[in-house]
């Protein structure tokens, strides 16, 4: 009779705890030296033991962490549309909801599943801040005898320098000259828009979209064509060929790395293929990579902009996400349109301020903002296991969620006939702030869903909102 080998054993063995529930998602296995101790094996049986629990995705290895139990796959959020259709394009009008909801949820009582906001408990964001104190000492001390003035753009060359020696070795078609600071991501994507196209003008977008991209299309007098998107690889590229084919669409705007709100991560060839698509009907692309540094994966992606060999994706990021959205810096290289966006950001806000540039620049240089990086992403792919634990747990069995990719964001759909605008505004009596799927879509497409921030995730508070969210379910 063939012997079992022992790692086989080991991993049958923890392959049944696991079954069982005795090890749940997010658990951490032994390290490889005292599982190997107190199984008198050897370390490569433990090694092959855990390959081998990797491969069946049961567990995955964190990056100078360790082993932990992986969260199965949720059933997918079911795709808005599945047919490769757009919409027809229409206006926005969504006027000031999304502002209303983010003020109405923005206090520090909420339990803040609402806005994305990035948790503040890490040291970089608070080395940001003293920064900021230092530049304002040394302006202090300068303005005695250095006149006053605008950091005209395209900004302070040292954080520009800086952004060009941090994504560059990423993306060649990052280059220094094509470089231009604005005040965070969201007018990155709106010098963008106006670079790029005029009132009256259609633009693509994935769809559920950050509501953000629509109020700046609403604010600028465009239409949009909402491209259904994929939880995960992003835009259909069918529905986007046939929408080209259909309307005359002047730009596309869309994120590769991490989308907002469904988490996805866009394959390089599906970036490649896109890219291509652009260039038969030769248009530009509007890049929000504003979430890229925070995929879980251990290689930074590479953004839309990398592959683009002739200077027509205009890529728009900032440090909102990563550090803090309060010092609103974030920047853009618009390739071909860099001359255009330089000239609309000197004449709508002429300058970003100085001192806070140079904050950005000096957390940049050395290392510190990419250790920052390995351990933000660790600390939110646990929580996203811990938080799709929970929701699995106490929210009704036909709830769907997405596996997000990356970010702290978490997109529902919750059973038919609830509508998340009233889910949000009786969450918001209970001190819990959700984000209501309505403000994802110019058309009524969402209204059942809602979109979670899990970055502040913690155990026992969200266990207690979460099962309150299931409670109003319930009662709707
Ligand atoms: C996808 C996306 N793009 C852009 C922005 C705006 O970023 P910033 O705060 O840097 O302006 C946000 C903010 O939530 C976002 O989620």
């Amino acid at each position: 009779m063939t012997q079992i080998p022992r790692y086989q054993q080991l991993a049958d063995m923890l392959r049944q705890q696991i079954d069982q529930g005795i090890l749940s998602p997010g658990d951490k296995l032994p390290s490889v030296r005292r599982f190997s101790q107190t199984q008198k094996v050897s370390p490569g049986t433990v090694l092959s033991c855990y390959n081998q629990l990797e491969q069946l995705q049961l567990i995955e290895a964190r990056p100078q962490s360790g082993y932990y139990v992986r969260q199965p796959p949720p059933t997918r959020v079911k795709q808005p549309d599945q047919a490769v259709q757009a919409c027809d394009p229409v206006e926005v009008t969504m006027g000031d909801l999304a502002l209303q909801v983010v003020t109405a949820t923005d206090t520090a009582t909420n339990l803040p599943m609402g806005p994305a906001y990035p948790s503040n408990e890490f040291g970089l964001t608070h080395q940001l801040w003293r920064n900021v104190a230092r530049q304002g000492r040394l302006l202090a001390r300068e303005q005695a005898v250095a006149p006053l003035g605008y950091s005209v753009p395209p900004g302070e060359p040292e954080l520009i320098r800086q952004l060009a020696r941090q994504y560059g070795p990423l993306c060649m078609a990052i280059n220094p000259e094509h470089l231009l600071v604005t005040n965070g991501c969201q007018e990155a994507l709106s010098l963008s828009l106006q670079a790029v196209s005029s009132s009256g003008d259609i633009i693509a977008v994935e769809s559920p979209v950050f509501y953000g991209t629509l109020q700046l299309i609403e604010s600028l007098g465009l239409k949009i064509v909402e491209i259904p998107a994929n939880p995960d690889q992003g835009i259909s590229l069918e529905a986007l060929q046939l929408a080209l084919r259909q309307w005359p669409v002047k730009a596309v705007l869309t994120s590769a790395n991490i989308g907002n709100p469904l988490g996805y991560l866009m394959p390089d060839e599906h970036k490649q293929r896109l890219l291509k698509l652009l260039q038969e009907y030769d248009l530009p692309l509007i890049e929000d990579d504003v979430f890229g540094d925070l995929a879980y994966d251990n290689t930074r992606p590479l953004p839309i902009k990398a592959f683009d060999t002739d200077d027509r994706v205009l890529w728009c990021s900032s440090v909102s996400k990563t550090v803090d959205p309060g010092i609103r810096i974030g920047w853009l290289s618009a390739g071909r349109y860099h001359e255009k966006v330089n000239y609309l950001k000197y004449v709508s806000t002429m300058a970003s301020p100085a001192a806070t540039q140079q904050a950005v620049a000096e957390l940049l240089t050395g290392n510190s903002y990419n250790r920052h990086l390995r351990q933000v992403r660790q600390t939110y792919q646990r929580r996203r296991d811990q938080i799709i634990a929970q929701l699995q747990r106490y929210l009704p069995d036909e709830c769907r969620m997405t596996f997000p990719k990356g970010g702290f964001l978490i997109w529902l759909e919750l059973p038919r006939g609830i509508d998340s605008l009233r889910l949000h505004q009786l969450a918001l009596k209970h001190q819990i702030s959700i984000a209501p799927g309505i403000l994802f879509s110019a058309t009524d497409t969402y209204r059942r869903c809602i979109r979670l921030n899990y970055a502040c995730f913690e155990e026992a508070a969200f266990s207690r909102g979460i099962q309150q969210l299931a409670e109003l379910i319930d009662q709707l």
